[in-house]
Formats: structure tokens, sequence, C-alpha cells
């Protein structure tokens, strides 16, 4: 508890990612990642080859855009510098590991505050006010606008599709009296992001949930989920399964168990 205390007060962040529930999310993704570090490496090591299989398409290497780095737990940021002229790392929060790693690296590593949905401040603005269909519309057109540092050889979104849309929409007012509010803007939010990373012109790497399963210590699937929005994406080039909550730490009963795929576009 004070471990999780201390770390939500060294991160840099916007109020609106505060307010919106991002931060609180952020750590608790890192101290979970603490507590079975061991079962998310499997996935992790996963994620960075399919972001290096990216990285070896790519005609020319003057920049790399992250989107979503978080802790960089999945992004091979050395591999990526010694690759790239210039790495822009990209969250709506920053954490003080994510900061040292940019200043340590005399320029060639950039950690930004971007929001990839453009819409959090507005939503932030009006989350007592605003009505269910009018935070699902503003998902579904919201326009990231440019990517910060101009159009980069290589976009990874790192991770980050599911939560997009969930996290803020779970924390709306309007999320009470709706329980599907939350699904509809994750779907809004992701389609939305998967549009505008199809228009970058350099090679895009989505790595992204497809699935969220409860499997039992008798490896039997007790429960699938599709995640939201995921319904009319090609299949992936590479996929895997991330173990993310083993027994007993989300549940006694089941492990929690994400499918994640790996779309590579581009030249
Ligand atoms: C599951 S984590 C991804 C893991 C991360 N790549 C890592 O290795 O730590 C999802 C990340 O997406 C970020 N995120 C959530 N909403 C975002 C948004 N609108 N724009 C950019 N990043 C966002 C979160 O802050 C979090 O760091």
């Amino acid at each position: 508890m004070l471990a999780e205390l201390f770390r939500y007060f060294t991160l840099r962040c916007p109020p609106w990612a505060r307010l919106l529930g991002l931060t609180y999310e952020h750590v608790a993704i890192t101290q979970r990642h603490r507590r079975v570090a061991d079962a998310w490496a499997p996935h992790l090591e996963a994620s960075k080859a399919a972001i290096l299989a990216g990285a070896q398409r790519c005609r020319q290497r003057r920049r790399v855009l992250v989107i979503g780095a978080g802790d960089c737990r999945d992004v091979p940021v050395a591999e990526l510098a010694a690759l790239f002229d210039t790495v822009v790392l990209t969250d709506v929060v920053l954490g003080p590991e994510l900061r040292r790693l940019a200043k340590r690296s005399g320029g060639k590593v950039q950690a930004q505050i971007w929001d990839a949905t453009g819409v959090l401040p507005a939503l932030a603005a009006g989350w007592r006010s605003l009505t269910g269909a009018e935070v699902e519309a503003l998902f579904a057109k919201g326009d990231a606008g440019p990517p910060p540092g101009g159009e980069s050889d290589l976009v990874v979104s790192a991770n980050c599709l599911s939560q997009l849309g969930l996290v803020p929409a779970e924390r709306l007012h309007g999320a009470a009296a709706d329980d599907d509010l939350p699904a509809r803007c994750a779907a809004a939010a992701a389609r939305r992001h998967i549009r505008w990373l199809a228009a970058r012109p350099g090679v895009r790497v989505l790595l992204a949930d497809r699935a969220r399963l409860d499997i039992d210590a008798q490896e039997r699937e007790l429960h699938r989920q599709p995640m939201p929005g995921m319904d009319r994406v090609r299949p992936p080039d590479r996929s895997w399964r991330w173990l993310l909550a083993p027994i007993p730490e989300w549940s006694p009963e089941f492990h929690r168990v994400h499918e994640v795929g790996a779309w590579i576009d581009g030249r």
C-alpha cells in the first residue's frame, strides 16, 4: 500500500489522467507486474520480438514512435535506440524510470505525454454532465491528430488498445447507470485507434488483447470474452497467451489470461 502511494506521487501526468483513473491504473499494472513477473515474461518477450520484426521491415530508421509505452516492460528500448536515430516513447502517464531513461540518452530517447484518443481532456471537462451516447460519440470520432514528433518510420501501439476507452469510461458518472457503457466506449476507442494507425505511412506494429479467458488449474477454459472492437480485425500475424493473473492473483478458482495478437503492416 505504501509502495503504491509512493509511486502514485512520482508519476508525471496531466490532471485529467488522474481524474479519469489512468494514473491509478498505471500504478496497479506496475504493482501486479512486481507480484507476477515470471508469469508475464513470455508475453513481454513475444511483444519485444514482434516490435523488432516491425523494425526490420523499415527501409529508413529515422524515428520510431511507441504509443502506450508505460514502463516499457514490453518495448525493447535499447535495441530500438541502436537501430533508429530517435525513439519517441509516449503515454498519458510517465513514470520515473522512463523519464530517467530519456534523460540519460542525451536526446536520442524522448518521453512525452500524449493521448492516443485525442478526447481525454474534453471527457474530463464533462465527466459529470456528458451522457453515455455523447461519450461514446467522442471516442468514435476522436482525433489524436498528427503523431508527436511527426510521421515516423515505425509506429508501435504497445498493448494499450483495450484500455483506451475502458479505463476512462469506468470513471464516468454515466457508467453507474449503464453497465455496458465502458465496453461500448472501449469498442469505439479501439476502432478509432486502429483507423488512426492504418493512416500512418510507415510500418505499424499493433500489439493488442483479442480475448480475455478464465482458465482453471486443470487448464479448462471456463469463460472467453472477446475484446470490444476487435470483431472486424483481420487475424493477427502472431499470437500468444499472456498469463496476466495466475491463481490466486485475481481469483482462487482461475487464471486470468489474455489472448494477444501482433499485427505488422506497411512497407
Ligand atoms: C497495459 S499498459 C501497456 C504496457 C506498457 N507498454 C508497459 O510495458 O508498461 C497500457 C498503457 O497504455 C497507457 N494508456 C492508456 N490510455 C492511453 C491513451 N489514451 N493514450 C496513450 N496511452 C494510454 C497506460 O497509461 C498504460 O501505460
